[in-house]
């Protein structure tokens, strides 16, 4: 399996590189990933290449058996491409952005373009027989720096370009956006303007003044834009490797949407930082981007970047603990990864990153944490055959929907709501009761005991089909408040709520509230509602819980639904954390899902592997708990008595 490091042999003389290579095999690295922000560096000037450094590192790394995954560097525009060419982005202002921190240009710009095709295929043609070159990384980090959205003319001409494509006719795009409100009707695609900054935009963040059709066109645009852009590289890369490619994804980012960015890649790879400058994850918000990128493709990943140091760009964050790289290398690979690659082999002395910490220290010498990856890539080497080619037997999905996280971020529906936080809720009482839970699109029911669509506002009548396909069929549907409310053009549907799912709810929301304090629930599920509450009339549902103040006092809350041999619950509030895991609790054992509760900080994942199936364990205190599963240690061989380390990780096989 990969187990590798990210290197830049170009910050480091030329005569560190051998002995630096040294030190790698010694910790039980075989691979590197290279060259992503190398364009400079092979391109000095216009048109003139030359990949000399990197062929020589290359050879000092094979002749250690260390393998290359090597990247084409579009990542990092060098000045000479900005001084001759006009390609870096606009601003929503209209203001020319700045160069110096990566990802500056725009992914519409026909010089950027035609300038990364030409290096992605130079780079190709000169790697492409090398065999120690085992896989292909595109770029870096689409979307990162903020670096999504473009407001320049190249973009306004390609996104009416798109349009057409979509609509047809203008009328058409006319009448599916409303522009007769505020005479937004256009006379042509071309007319059409980008949601740049208009004089009703207020002046705090989040809430947008443009019409929410256009908005949520650009978004998904701009999306298309890097999903485009990044395939150009591919199809070049292809007409010269059979190797596998990948991009660096960023787990929970959704400005860009992962599955359309991962489709024509081989595998999906991303980048983990639990705990940085920006502080510092909780362990199940880490567990749900890792299978947000399984669920990217279905399939089983590589993490291209783990954090192996303090970390953070002027401050650093927390010290990971002794015993946590290698927690976080075990949490990677019982949620899908493959294989780990940890950022950066040695920490940098200049430039932005130095306070980035790597695998070894400014000085390059080994201390504790070297020696921790160490010890784990023994361990993992010698059990790797459990590791390659391992599922996961999930139980529930959480679906995420990138269409509904940009709507919800146009329309907020009240105040400190917010999407990613809502469905990261459902994953996290999951999570926390032991049910294996995939977080995908909404597809593929049919493998999952329980499907929680939490606020699905903007829905297709295709996927509404689909969702009540697998409630007749007698799968557990779990909705939220706004779900069903509005169709693909984000227009609101003309129905009583919850709109499409009303009739499989058995319920009419006649009437809701934005709370200005918290509304307590009692009943099956006891909690509060702090957000939103609908009020319900059970239409043939069940009611669960009801609210216990206000005007509605009395009201449903939460209801279940029979319809066909399945059942759809539907939640009409937002519920504090403790409520929303006794409701996964209640769906899950009617759904017949066996519910572990393991002590707090402790994590139970199930998986089958050609050489059998085995359990994970993962402890995230700083204390040993007592997990209450017996069995045997696959990594020591030793009889594990249910006792767990502080910071510890197993893999047991059950007896
Ligand atoms: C991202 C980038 C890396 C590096 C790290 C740390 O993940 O891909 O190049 O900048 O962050 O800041
Ligand atoms: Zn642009």
């Amino acid at each position: 399996m990969i187990f590798g490091v990210d290197y830049y042999p170009e910050h480091w003389d030329r005569s560190e590189w051998e002995a630096q290579a040294d030190l790698m095999k010694e910790g039980g690295f075989n691979t590197v990933r290279m060259g992503e922000f190398a364009w400079k560096l092979v391109e000095r000037e216009e048109g003139n290449f030359d990949f000399s450094l990197f062929d020589e590192v290359i050879d000092i790394l094979a002749a250690r058996g260390i393998k290359t995954i090597f990247s084409t560097p579009t990542a990092a525009p060098p000045k000479w491409l900005v001084n001759k060419y006009d390609v870096l982005q606009r601003d929503k202002y209209g203001r020319k952005k700045g160069w110096g921190a990566r990802r500056e240009c725009c992914a519409n710009n026909p010089d950027y373009i035609k300038k990364s095709e030409i290096i992605a295929e130079e780079t190709a043609k000169h790697y492409a027989d090398n065999k120690n070159v085992i896989a292909w990384q595109i770029d870096n980090e689409f979307g990162c720096h903020a670096s999504t959205h473009c407001y320049c003319e190249h973009c306004r001409k390609e996104f009416a370009k798109w349009l057409k494509e979509k609509y047809g006719t203008i009328e058409n795009l006319n009448e599916k956006w409303g522009g007769a409100f505020w005479s937004l009707d256009y006379d042509s695609f071309d007319d059409v303007i980008l949601p740049a900054y208009n004089s009703c935009e207020p002046p705090s963040g989040n809430l947008w003044s443009h019409n929410p059709a256009l908005d949520l066109e650009y978004r998904r645009f701009s999306s298309d834009s890097w999903v485009k852009y990044q395939k150009r590289q591919i199809d070049i890369l292809r007409k010269y490797t059979s190797a596998a490619i990948t991009h660096n994804l960023m787990g929970h980012f959704s400005d860009i949407n992962a599955f359309d960015l991962s489709r024509e890649l081989d595998f999906v790879s991303w980048d983990n930082y639990p705990e940085n400058q920006w502080g510092a994850s909780e362990h199940e918000y880490v567990s749900m981007a890792h299978e947000i990128m399984r669920g990217a493709k279905n399939k089983n990943f590589v993490v291209m970047e783990e954090q192996a140091g303090p970390a953070g760009w002027d401050f650093v964050g927390r010290s990971p603990r002794p015993g946590e790289l290698r927690l976080w290398t075990y949490q990677a690979l019982a949620h899908g990864a493959e294989g780990i690659v940890y950022f950066r082999f040695r920490t940098a002395l200049k430039g932005m990153e130095q306070y980035w910490y790597g695998v070894t220290d400014h000085d390059g010498v080994p201390r504790r944490r070297f020696f921790e990856l160490q010890r784990t890539a023994k361990e993992l080497h010698s059990i790797e055959k459990y590791i390659i080619g391992a599922r996961t037997h999930y139980d529930a999905l959480v679906v995420k929907s990138y269409d509904n996280a940009w709507g919800h971020a146009i329309k907020r529906h009240s105040r400190n709501y917010d999407y990613e936080n809502h469905i990261y809720s459902f994953y996290k009482a999951n999570n926390d009761l032991n049910v294996n839970t995939a977080v995908s699109r909404a597809a593929d029911y049919e493998k999952y005991k329980v499907v929680y669509m939490p606020a699905y506002n903007i829905i297709t009548d295709g996927e509404a089909k689909e969702a009540e396909e697998y409630v007749k069929n007698g799968g557990n549907l779990v909705l939220t408040f706004r779900s069903g409310g509005r169709d693909e053009y984000n227009a609101v549907r003309p129905l009583r709520l919850p709109g499409v799912f009303a009739e499989t709810a058995g319920i009419e929301a006649v009437e809701f509230d934005a709370p200005p304090r918290s509304v307590p629930v009692c009943g099956e599920i006891n909690g509060e509602a702090r957000i939103w509450c609908d009020i319900i009339e059970p239409n043939g549902a069940k009611t669960l819980s009801y609210y216990d103040d206000e005007y509605y006092r009395g009201k449903a809350a939460i209801t279940v639904n029979e319809y066909g041999k399945g059942r759809v619950y539907y939640v009409g509030c937002d519920l504090n954390d403790a409520a929303v895991k006794e409701l996964v609790r209640i769906v899950s054992k009617s759904a017949g899902i066996d519910v572990k509760d393991a002590p707090d900080g402790v994590e139970i994942i199930r998986k089958t592997s050609p050489e059998g199936d085995y359990t994970v364990l993962l402890n995230y205190n700083e204390r040993e708990t007592e997990t209450g599963i017996k069995g045997e240690s696959l990594i020591s061989g030793n009889k594990f008595n249910g006792k767990i380390a502080p910071l510890g990780a197993e893999i047991i096989r059950e007896s």
